[in-house]
Formats: structure tokens, sequence, C-alpha cells
């Protein structure tokens, strides 16, 4: 598939690296084509790996992924262009966290909205699916890493879309079974409440910093 990581950061090159050791061809965008972190990744990772601008990556793509803070992820979004972005599954991995008024950084919309939903809003025609916001990005992509049964959390109002995700989130290593869909793009609210309780845990716990929610049931 082609696809559109939006964001030169940790996460970005997690997802990016992984989707091309799996075959996919993989735009990393960035604000400017020519980004040095872009560069430098499409140089050393294979004849499937290219860098851009947000705009480039886009339109390359059948699928786009948010790899930006949630912050200015609505920015990012613009200059990927509309019309780059319509009709095209939209995978969503962004928290909108705030760290101007120190650690740890707080929500900027919860409760009764998400990012992802405050994306949809602002892209009708894009079919936004929220998932794996929950775990750290070495995580996103190696659930292997962690021992025992764990789970990933996927929300959006598309069927389709979400089955497009769940079968490359199948292709990073989550089992079927543990992949939670739990229903509309409102259900992304709790997603992205949990990374106050997230951020907690790692500077609770001086090791084992790598960590995910297992669901236990009777
Ligand atoms: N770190 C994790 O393990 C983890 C886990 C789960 C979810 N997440 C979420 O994943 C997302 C990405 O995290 P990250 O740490 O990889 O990202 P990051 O390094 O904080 O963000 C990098 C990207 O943001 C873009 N950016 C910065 N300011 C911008 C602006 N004003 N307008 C448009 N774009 C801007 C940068 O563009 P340039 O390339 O042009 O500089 C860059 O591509 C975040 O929402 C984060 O909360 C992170």
């Amino acid at each position: 598939m082609k696809i559109a990581v939006l964001g030169t950061g940790m996460v970005g090159h997690a997802l990016a690296g992984k989707l091309v050791s799996l075959g996919h061809e993989v735009t990393m965008g960035s604000r400017e084509s020519g980004n040095p972190k872009g560069e430098a990744w499409a140089g050393q990772s294979g004849p499937n790996a290219r860098a851009g601008s947000f705009a480039q990556a886009a339109a390359f793509s059948e699928l786009i992924v948010n790899a930006t803070p949630g912050t200015v992820s609505l920015a990012a979004l613009a200059e990927a262009g509309t019309e780059n972005l319509n009709g095209k599954v939209l995978l969503d991995v962004s928290n909108p966290l705030d760290s101007s008024g120190g650690f740890p950084p707080s929500l900027t919309v919860c409760n009764t909205d998400s990012i992802a939903e405050t994306i949809q809003r602002s892209y009708p025609e894009v079919r936004v699916v929220k998932s794996l916001n929950t775990v750290s990005a070495p995580v996103m992509v190696d659930p292997g890493m962690l021992p025992g049964a764990h789970d990933i959390f996927m929300a959006g109002n598309d069927q389709g879309a979400k089955s497009i995700v769940s079968g490359l989130l199948q292709e990073f290593g989550w089992s079927p079974g543990h992949i939670r869909d739990l229903g509309g793009l409102d259900a992304a609210r709790g997603m992205e409440m949990w990374l106050p309780l997230w951020l907690r845990i790692f500077i609770q716990q001086p090791q084992g910093k790598m960590f995910n929610i297992g669901i236990i049931s009777e």
C-alpha cells in the first residue's frame, strides 16, 4: 500500500520504518520538503522510502498516518491539503497533550470531544480511525516485545476504514482477538484520556518503561 506518515518524530520513524520493512511504499511528510530528518530516513531506508512535504506525502498515498502532536495536527493536515486527504483512511495516533504549563501536560480537548473527532469534523470526507495512541512507539510496531496478552484499541465511524487499519495492526503483530474495536469515533475520547494515567504510570515506575493495558475478564 502507498502510505503517508505525517511526522518526522519518534512515532513517525517507528511507523514508517516498520511499514517499509513490511513492503509498503512510504513517504514521510514534514512541513518542508527537504527536511533533514525526513531525507535522512528516506536515504537509509531503501527504494520504498521517500520524504516530502505534508502535501507531497498525502498526495502520493492511499492511507495517511497522523503522527504529529495533537496540538498542531490541524495545522499539519491543512498543509497536507483537503484535496490530498479526501476519501482516504487517516490513522490518527496523536494525543492532544499541551506541555506549555509544565509537567504533566494537560489535554487540550477531552471528556466531551477528542482530537480525532476534531479532525473528523474538519475533514468530513476523510475516513478517520483512532488507534495506537495508547502505547509507546516501539510497542506500536512490536507488540511481542511485551510478555503476555495485551490490547490495542480502535475507534472510527467507517467500518471499512477500520478493517483496513485492523489489517495493518495485524501486520505489526497485534492478534485479532486483542484489537478492540470500541465503536464510533467518540470512543477516541477515552483512548486519549488514558494519557494522563499513562504518564503517571510512566514516571512512577523506575523500570519497565514499556507497558500496556491488558483487559482481564472472567
Ligand atoms: N512518543 C510516543 O511514544 C507516542 C506514543 C503514542 C502516541 N504518540 C503521539 O504521536 C504523535 C507524534 O509523536 P512524536 O513524539 O513522534 O512527535 P513530535 O516529534 O513531537 O512531532 C514531530 C512532527 O510534528 C511536526 N510539527 C511540529 N510543529 C508543527 C506545526 N506548528 N505545524 C505542523 N507540524 C508541526 C513536525 O514537523 P517537521 O517535520 O516539519 O519538523 C514533525 O513532523 C503525538 O501526537 C504524540 O502524542 C506518541
